[in-house]
């Protein structure tokens, strides 16, 4: 497979194939958190929430998106999910459970001073086992060391041996590992892991 070429920050012409990779990779997480009934509106949503500054891609030679990996850093937030998009796009009801675990989620893994957290990365699914992944991981990684920040962080769901595989390889190591039981079942995964890299 041909190198991918990695941009820092996601240019607006890209956005709309980024979120359709990320709602792709996390088709039960879209279903059952966000509440996206169909994997269009679940992009649209993501779209929308994407601050892309803090966002990286991966282009093929062609200039199609291959990947994206979003980061969150003291105080800025890669996903920004706002109670009225949600609304508008999913109804004012959906829109409350939606709120809730993306709120629960940004409360529990906010990183702190120092700290890069990867919010989330996937590449197209056509294209995953080529490297693209372990490219944009080491990037965003030399990214913070450049930014002179300590440590990123990371986590990883029970049920995704490969990714965690792949965290473990690039130096991640778990530090601790939180039950969320029936909460996240529905979502394919009853426990999350939280990984750190020192820098
Ligand atoms: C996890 C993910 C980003 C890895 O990207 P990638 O470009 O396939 O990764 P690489 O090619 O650099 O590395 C592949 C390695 O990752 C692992 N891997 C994880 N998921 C994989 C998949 N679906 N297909 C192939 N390899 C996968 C394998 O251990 C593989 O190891 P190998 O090199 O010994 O074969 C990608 O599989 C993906 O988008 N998955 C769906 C979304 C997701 O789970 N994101 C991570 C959430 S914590």
């Amino acid at each position: 497979m041909p190198t991918a070429q990695i941009l820092r920050g996601i240019p607006s012409e890209f956005l709309a194939k980024s979120a359709d990779i990320l709602a792709a990779g996390f088709p039960l997480k879209m279903r059952h958190e966000l509440r996206a009934r169909t994997p269009r509106q679940a992009a649209l949503l993501v779209e929308q929430s994407i601050a892309p500054d803090l966002g990286w891609v991966a282009l093929d030679p062609g200039g199609d998106v291959l990947g994206v990996l979003g980061v969150d850093t003291d105080g800025l937030s890669f996903f920004n999910w706002r109670y009225p998009m949600l609304a508008r796009e999913l109804g004012l009801l959906s829109a409350i459970p939606a709120r809730f675990f993306t709120a629960l989620g940004a409360i529990t893994t906010r990183p702190g001073r120092g700290l890069w957290r990867i919010e989330v990365i996937a590449v197209d699914e056509q294209a995953r086992g080529g490297g693209v992944g372990t490219r944009l991981l080491r990037t965003a990684i030399e990214a913070a060391r450049d930014t002179g920040m300590r440590a990123v962080t990371l986590e990883v769901v029970d049920t995704n041996e490969p990714a965690r595989a792949l965290y473990e390889r690039l130096g991640f190591r778990c530090v601790r590992t939180q039950r969320s039981g029936w909460l996240t079942a529905q979502s394919g995964y009853q426990a999350i892991r939280y990984m750190r890299l020192d820098l």
